[in-house]
């Protein structure tokens, strides 16, 4: 079988950086490169404040990247030279991005494949040797005919191009323990031999630290199908749970409570059963509604209405939040201030696409309150990037709006608290906090903070509210302090 001694990813993003460090650690034998035309990120890669933030991620790289002299040789590499580095590999994974398509046909619901084709062009036009090409990012059913397709008509003839599915299903936030020990390694490839060597060829990097038993070799297309079903299963759950918490807030029920006893059930488990805000991130919108779109391409219409009505329900959680905060507030958010606690779209990560606080922030500013937001990790600049697409920029919101350096300067003068991201420092629990290793960012000390609820009560006007978005606080105790809670799905 065809041992790997070289490997490229192209895309040095959340899955390409640290998926690429992990193999690298575990594989001291291969040289595995990243590959980017983004400078300022591969620039970044080499040194100690990574582009992107990922508990444990820094001891990875810094393990595979730069070497230890007594025991192993770099074997982790960072470059804007893509045309050599795909030409010097054997096996070249796809990292680049797969965002929603925003012009044409299928715009705002189908995939957009531009970049995974302008790499793919690339590896026909510089590749001189065999290569197997890995679908690492997350695609659309069949990609992989469109892949071939561009390589037949690209490549020097007589080349051979193998290619494989092996989609990624590490979690942000937690990348790290999920790459080292995933619940299953999927590789998808045509059962012909060739196909079968190249799934081999693959199998046997990941078999470096992997249990055989958890390195399922199936079809390419079933390989492709299951990555869109498993996110839009997992954000299924969510909105489950979502939608119970409305009828839990009407009832007297309690969400948690409700999750809780749902989840002891074997057959359903306890995991992505947590009531929030809503769901954000960069692949649960998106998968879902691309999954949505194959599904009306293929005229099945009653199914692509069952998929999207899992993304309907999401918009309809950060709505119905934003709603409560008004109806809380007298009705009117007008000169009132709001002090906003967590914008990325989950703990843990700074990243920040289709995060839930967009929405209500969005929401809010349009009622007219003075928004103040504190988050440990997102930069201001990131926050302000986000919000230009919405009503900041369309009403010339900006000066509503002010990013703070800590959770107290936010939340002085401040009429409300809104919860947006469940960060262990602004829970009053005492939970006990994990200290992320090996990031040396400032920001690391500041997430090990614990919030003091009694110094932020006498930074507050009166009535104080906390608008709990993701049921992280001790709601009585915070009572006792004189606040008034609201949580998800709780009277
Ligand atoms: P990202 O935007 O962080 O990174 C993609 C990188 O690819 C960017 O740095 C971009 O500059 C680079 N790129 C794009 N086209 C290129 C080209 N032709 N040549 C060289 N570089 C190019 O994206 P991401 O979050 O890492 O996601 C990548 C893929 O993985 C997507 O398909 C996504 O759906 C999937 N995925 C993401 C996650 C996640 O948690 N983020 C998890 C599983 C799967
Ligand atoms: C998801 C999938 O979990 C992962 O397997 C896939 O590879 C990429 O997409 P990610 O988006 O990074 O990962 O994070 P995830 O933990 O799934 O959370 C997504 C969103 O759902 C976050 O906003 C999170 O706060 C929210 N969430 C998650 C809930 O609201 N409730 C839950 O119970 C779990």
């Amino acid at each position: 079988p065809t041992r790997i001694k070289k490997i490229c990813c192209i895309g040095a993003g959340y899955v390409g950086g640290p998926t690429s460090a992990v193999i690298a650690s575990k594989n001291p034998n291969i040289q595995v490169t990243v590959v980017d035309y983004n400078i300022e990120r591969i620039e970044a890669w080499k040194t100690d404040d990574l582009p992107i933030y990922e508990p444990g991620l820094l001891d990875v790289v810094q393990a595979a990247r730069d070497g230890d002299s007594t025991k192993r040789t770099p074997n982790l590499f960072f470059s804007t030279d893509v045309d050599r580095c795909i030409a010097e590999a054997e096996l070249i994974l796809l990292s680049v991005n797969t965002p929603t398509k925003s012009l044409g046909r299928g715009a705002g619901h189908a995939s957009e494949l531009s970049y995974l084709e302008s790499a793919v062009r690339k590896i026909g036009e510089v590749a001189e040797t065999n290569k197997i090409i890995v679908e690492k990012s997350t695609v659309p059913c069949r990609a992989a005919d469109t892949l071939r397709d561009v390589l037949a008509a690209t490549a020097k003839p007589g080349l051979h191009f193998e290619i494989l599915s092996n989609p990624e299903f590490l979690a942000e936030g937690t990348a790290i323990p999920n790459l080292l020990n995933p619940d299953r390694i999927l590789i998808g490839s045509l059962k012909t031999p060739r196909g079968l060597e190249a799934a081999q060829a693959l199998a046997a990097v990941y078999g470096a630290w992997v249990d055989p038993d958890r390195i399922i070799t199936i079809n390419l297309y079933s390989s492709e199908l299951a990555k869109l079903a498993a996110n839009a299963l997992l954000a299924q759950r969510i909105s489950s749970v979502n939608a119970l918490s409305a009828m839990c807030e009407s009832v007297g029920a309690d969400i948690d409570e409700v999750s809780y006893a749902i989840g002891l059930d074997k057959r359903i488990g306890s995991r992505m059963l947590k009531a929030s805000v809503g769901f954000g991130g960069s692949c649960f919108r998106k998968d879902i509604l691309s999954l949505a779109y194959i599904a009306e391409s293929l005229h099945l219409f009653e199914v692509a209405d069952y998929w999207r009505s899992i993304v309907d329900i999401n918009e309809y959680q950060k709505d119905r939040f934003t709603r409560r905060i008004v109806r809380c507030l007298y009705n009117s958010l007008s000169g009132k201030t709001l002090a906003v606690f967590g914008f990325a779209y989950k703990k843990n990560t700074g990243d920040t696409r289709e995060t839930a606080a967009i929405t209500v922030i969005d929401n809010v500013l349009t009622e007219g309150a003075n928004v103040r937001i504190y988050d440990p990790l997102v930069k201001e600049s990131q926050i302000r990037q986000e919000l230009n697409s919405t009503t900041v920029r369309l009403n010339c919101a900006e000066k509503q709006l002010t990013v703070c350096e800590s959770a107290y300067e936010a939340c002085t003068g401040a009429d409300a608290i809104i919860i947006l991201t469940e960060w262990d420092e602004f829970s009053n629990r005492d939970e006990p906090m994990r200290r992320d290793s090996g990031h040396g960012r400032k920001t690391d000390e500041r997430a090990e903070r614990k919030l003091d609820w009694t110094r932020v009560a006498e930074l507050m006007r009166r009535p104080m509210f906390v608008f709990d978005g993701r049921n992280i606080v001790d709601a009585a105790a915070l009572e006792e302090l004189g606040f008034r809670i609201e949580c998800i799905g709780k009277a």
